[in-house]
């Protein structure tokens, strides 16, 4: 055990429950309250310090060294040009990339731009622009289904796990871009320096995969 807290920044919401649940299984975690507004909890016993933080921000945390791993949808990774060791696919998280919109939208072809709403600009323009097609980005923050239901945009680019929000949204997915899942990354600089530990963390998460 070392001296120091070992911080890790969990994402909230869907993929922290998911989180949670894994570590649970290798004897982590306990002291975090999901439904408390508490947002950092210590273990002492550990030596541990979780921070619950917005999906996205997690990498934020982490590049800059208040957190020393955590755990992050790859789509963040990909969308935030930030510098940090991913450590492991974590097995869970898993959902594609796809671009979605009403049943038969043309997407190729079109007499004019393309119209895509997405929280993920960067992803989007870099797909697109491999294919050279010419796109205008709408910027989201959230419930990008929207925007082809009010004509805000022709198409949606963004991540579907279940499905179910498209399909309670009548809307399908109109091509698959790539898959992604959770990973685990650390702050270059804490990988070096708390070597040994975060690699028990891994090396007991490896022993969780499916
Ligand atoms: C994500 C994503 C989709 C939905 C996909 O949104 O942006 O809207 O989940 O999941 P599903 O295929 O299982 O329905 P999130 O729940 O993070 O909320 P947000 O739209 O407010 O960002």
């Amino acid at each position: 055990m070392g001296s120091k807290m070992l911080t890790i920044a969990l994402p909230k919401g869907r993929l922290g429950n998911q989180t949670l649940d894994v570590l649970k299984k290798i004897g982590l975690g306990d002291v975090v309250i999901e439904s408390s507004r508490r947002l950092i909890f210590e273990d002492e016993q550990e030596m541990i310090r979780y921070m619950l933080v917005k999906p996205s921000d997690v990498i934020t945390y982490v590049e800059k060294g208040v957190a020393d791993i955590g755990v992050i949808g790859k789509d963040s990774i990909l969308e935030e040009n930030m510098d940090v060791y991913e450590l492991m696919d974590l097995g869970f998280g898993k959902c594609v990339f796809a671009i979605a919109g009403k049943k038969g939208e043309i997407i190729h072809q079109r007499d004019e731009v393309l119209r895509v709403a997405t929280k993920y600009p960067k992803i989007a323009l870099e797909y697109f622009s491999l294919r050279n097609q010419p796109i205008e980005i709408i910027k989201l923050n959230g419930s990008v289904e929207l925007a082809p239901l009010v004509g805000l945009s022709d198409v949606i680019v963004d991540i579907v796990e279940t499905g179910s929000t498209l399909k309670a949204n009548d809307l399908d997915i109109l091509e698959e871009m790539y898959p992604i899942s959770a990973k685990l990354i650390a702050n270059r600089v804490s990988y070096r320096f708390n070597y040994e530990r975060i690699k028990e963390i891994t090396r007991k998460l490896e022993t969780m995969k499916g």
